[in-house]
C-alpha cells in the first residue's frame, strides 16, 4: 500500500519533519539468551554478532504490523514512508504545511496509534554550522581539567600505566560520542586542548554524524566538548564521530531527552556500519526512580501525583524519561547494539546514589526536602548507566593528588553514581560478585539486591562521571584497534567478559579502588561503601594497561 502511494509522488515535497513510530519490541526469551551468549567467552556463539537482516528475523515486527503502521503514516500524508533495516520502526516524511494527525505537542495523539506503535518520535530538521570561535561556555562540565590541575592527560596515563604516545593504527577503528539539545564541540577548542595537554591527537579524524552540529554555549555543548577532549586524548587516532540526533523541542532536559535516546539507539542499530565504542555520558533519574519518588510524596507525605510531576519537570535534567515502557524500549536498543559489535559505555552519575546531579530545592508545600527525606531513605539509580547491556563508568580520584592513591571521585551533588537499578534484574555474570561484596559489614538500605548493580569500572572523573566514560572509552578503543589489526572482532557488550577477567585475575585489568562512598550526598549513613574488590561504588577500579591488553586485546 504504502509503495503505490511513494510511487505517486514522483519528487517529495521538501520535507520539513519525520515522524517514526517504534514499533513494540517483540523480543523473546530466546532473544535474550542468544544475545547474551555473543557476550559470554565460554559460549560457541561468542563474538558471533548479527547482521541487520538476521535481527529482523529476530526482533523484527511481523509484516502486517510493518503495512499497517506504514498504511496510517502514508495516510496521514506521510511520504518516502520506510521501515528500518531491523523492522523496529517506520518512518515517514512530511511537508512543512502538514498538520493532520498532530496535536499541540507536534505529534500524533496515543489513542489514533495502530496496534504495534510502541512510541511515535518526531524529528525536525536541524542544520548548525561548526562553531569556529565562540564565547566559553559557562557549563560547570567545561573543563575543570587543565593546566596546574594533578589530572593532566599523562598524568592519567601514567597511572594506568599506559603509553602516553600509543596511537590507533586501524582504520577501520571507530568510537562515537552523542547528545541531543545543543551536544556537539569546538574543533577549536580541541585544538587548543591538544596543544595543552595532548599534541597527538589527531583532529582530523574528528566527524560530525549528522547537519546538526551543536550550539555552543549550551550544557550539553560543554558535555560533547569535554566528551571529545577526553575520547580523543585516550583513544588517540581512533575515527571520532560526534552524534547529536536530537529530535523535539526539548531534548535537553524533559522527557524529550528519552525519546530522542530511543530514536538514537534504534537508528544506530540498524545502520550498515556501527562503530565499534559508544560513549554516552548523559543520562538522568530513571523512569522507575521518578516513579518510586512520587508515588511515595503521594502515600507518606501527602502530596498529589500531579503536583510531584510538575515539580520534576522545572528540575534540570532530574527526570528526563517518559515512562519505564520507554526505558524498556531503549534497553532493548541497548542490547541490540551490543549484538551488532557496540561496547557502549555509560557515566555512573554525578549524585551519588541518591541524586541526578544534587538534592532538590525550591518547589511549594515542602515538597523538595521531601523528596530530599525520600531520596536518602533509598538508593535512587540513573539511566542509562543502570541498563544491563552498558559498561557502567564510575569515578575516581587521587588523595592528596597522589596518582598511586586512587579513591572514589566525590563532588557535585555527591559524587560518583552507585548503586542498584529498579527495573531491570542482574545480568547473570555479576550475580556472584554482587553477592559477596553485599555479604560484607556496612551495606545500605533501601535498594533491590537482585537488579543490576552499577558500576562496573572507574576512571578519573573529577570533571564528574561525564569525564570517566569518555576516558575509558578511549582506552578501549586502543583495546580493539590492536583486535581488528590481528583480525580479530571487536568486543560487542563486554560485561560478562569484564566479570570474568577480574574475577579470575584480580589486579591485573584493574586496580582496585577501596576508599571512599556514595553517602556524599546524604549525610554519613545511607551509601554504598568502596571495598576490597568489586563494589557498587568504583566497580573493579581503574584500567591498567598491561592488564587490559593481556585479557582484551587477544582471545587466546
Ligand atoms: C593513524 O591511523 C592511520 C590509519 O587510519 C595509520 O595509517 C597511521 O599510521 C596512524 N598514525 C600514527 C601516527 O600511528
Ligand atoms: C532541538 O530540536 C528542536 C526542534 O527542531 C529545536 O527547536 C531545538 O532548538 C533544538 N535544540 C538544539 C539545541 O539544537
Ligand atoms: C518538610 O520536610 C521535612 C523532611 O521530610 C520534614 O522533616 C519537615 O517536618 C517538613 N516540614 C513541614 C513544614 O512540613
Amino acid at each position: 500500500m504504502f509503495t503505490a502511494l511513494a510511487l505517486l509522488v514522483a519528487v517529495p515535497a521538501a520535507a520539513s519533519f519525520e515522524l517514526v513510530a517504534h514499533l513494540t519490541p517483540s523480543a523473546s526469551d530466546s532473544f535474550d539468551a542468544l544475545a547474551w551468549s555473543i557476550a559470554d567467552p565460554e559460549s560457541e556463539n561468542y563474538l558471533s554478532f548479527l547482521t541487520p537482516a538476521e535481527l529482523a528475523d529476530h526482533i523484527g515486527s511481523p509484516e502486517e504490523t510493518i503495512s499497517a503502521v506504514s498504511a496510517w503514516l502514508s495516510a496521514a500524508g506521510g511520504l518516502d514512508v520506510r521501515p528500518n533495516s531491523l523492522h523496529t520502526a517506520v518512518t515517514a516524511s512530511f511537508p512543512a504545511e502538514h498538520s493532520l494527525l498532530l496535536t499541540s505537542a507536534g505529534l500524533p495523539d496515543r489513542d489514533t496509534h495502530p496496534e504495534g506503535v510502541n512510541f511515535v518520535v518526531r524529528r525536525d530538521a536541524r542544520v548548525t554550522e561548526t562553531e569556529v570561535d565562540h564565547p566559553a561556555s559557562p557549563h560547570r562540565l567545561a573543563s575543570a581539567v587543565g593546566a596546574g590541575s594533578a589530572y593532566t592527560i599523562d598524568a592519567i596515563k601514567d597511572a594506568y600505566n599506559m603509553p602516553s604516545d600509543l596511537q590507533a593504527q586501524n582504520e577501520a577503528t571507530t568510537q562515537m560520542v552523542w547528545g541531543p539539545g545543543s551536544f556537539g564541540y569546538s574543533p577549536l577548542k580541541l585544538k587548543q586542548h591538544a596543544r595543552s595537554e595532548c599534541p597527538l591527537i589527531n583532529t582530523d579524524k574528528v566527524v560530525f554524524d549528522t547537519d546538526n552540529h551543536g550550539e555552543s554555549g549550551g550544557d550539553n555543548f560543554g558535555e560533547g566538548q569535554l566528551d571529545v577532549d577526553m575520547i580523543t586524548s585516550f583513544g588517540l587516532n581512533v575515527t571520532t564521530i560526534v552524534s547529536n540526533t536530537n529530535t523535539s523541542a526539548s531534548t535537553e532536559e524533559t522527557t524529550g531527552f528519552g525519546a530522542a535516546l530511543l530514536d538514537f539507539v534504534t537508528d544506530l542499530a540498524a545502520r550498515d556500519t556501527v562503530p565499534h565504542v559508544l560513549s554516552m555520558s548523559l543520562g538522568s533519574l530513571s523512569a522507575a526512580s521518578c516513579d518510586l519518588l512520587c508515588s511515595q510524596a503521594v502515600s507518606d507525605y501527602g502530596h498529589t501525583q500531579q503536583e510531584c510531576e510538575d515539580y520534576m519537570a522545572t528540575q534540570r535534567q532530574v527526570c528526563m524519561y517518559l515512562s519505564q515502557g520507554q526505558t524498556a524500549a531503549i534497553n532493548q536498543g541497548l542490547q541490540v547494539l551490543g549484538t551488532r559489535g557496540v561496547t557502549v559505555l555509560g557515566s555512573s552519575g554525578d549524585g551519588g546514589s541518591h541524586f541526578s546531579f544534587g538534592s532538590f530545592s525550591g518547589g511549594d508545600n515542602n515538597i523538595s526536602e521531601d523528596l530530599n527525606a525520600i531520596s536518602c531513605k533509598n538508593q535512587i539509580p540513573v539511566f542509562p548507566t543502570a541498563s544491563p547491556y552498558i559498561l557502567s563508568i564510575g569515578g575516581e580520584m587521587w588523595d592528596g593528588e597522589d596518582s598511586s592513591k586512587p579513591i572514589t571521585w566525590a563532588g557535585y551533588g555527591g559524587g560518583s553514581g552507585s548503586g542498584f537499578s529498579i527495573q531491570f534484574d542482574a545480568p547473570e555474570h555479576q550475580k556472584q560478585t554482587v553477592a559477596e561484596y553485599l555479604a560484607k559489614d556496612g551495606m545500605p538500605g533501601g535498594f533491590d539486591s537482585t537488579k543490576r548493580a552499577y558500576p562496573d569500572v572507574s576512571a578519573v572523573g573529577v570533571s564528574g562521571t561525564s569525564q570517566s566514560c569518555p576516558i575509558f572509552a578511549g582506552i578501549l578503543s586502543q583495546i580493539i584497534d590492536m583486535r581488528l589489526s590481528a583480525g580479530l572482532p571487536p568486543l560487542g557488550m563486554i560485561g560478562p567478559r569484564v566479570y570474568q577477567v577480574a574475577t579470575q585475575f584480580p589486579g591485573e585489568a584493574f586496580e582496585d579502588i577501596v576508599g571512599g562512598n556514595s553517602c556524599t550526598s546524604c549525610g554519613e549513613e545511607n551509601g554504598f561503601p568502596a571495598t576490597e574488590g568489586w563494589d557498587a561504588n568504583t566497580g573493579f577500579g581503574r584500567p591498567q594497561w598491561d592488564g587490559m591488553v593481556k585479557h582484551f586485546a587477544t582471545d587466546a
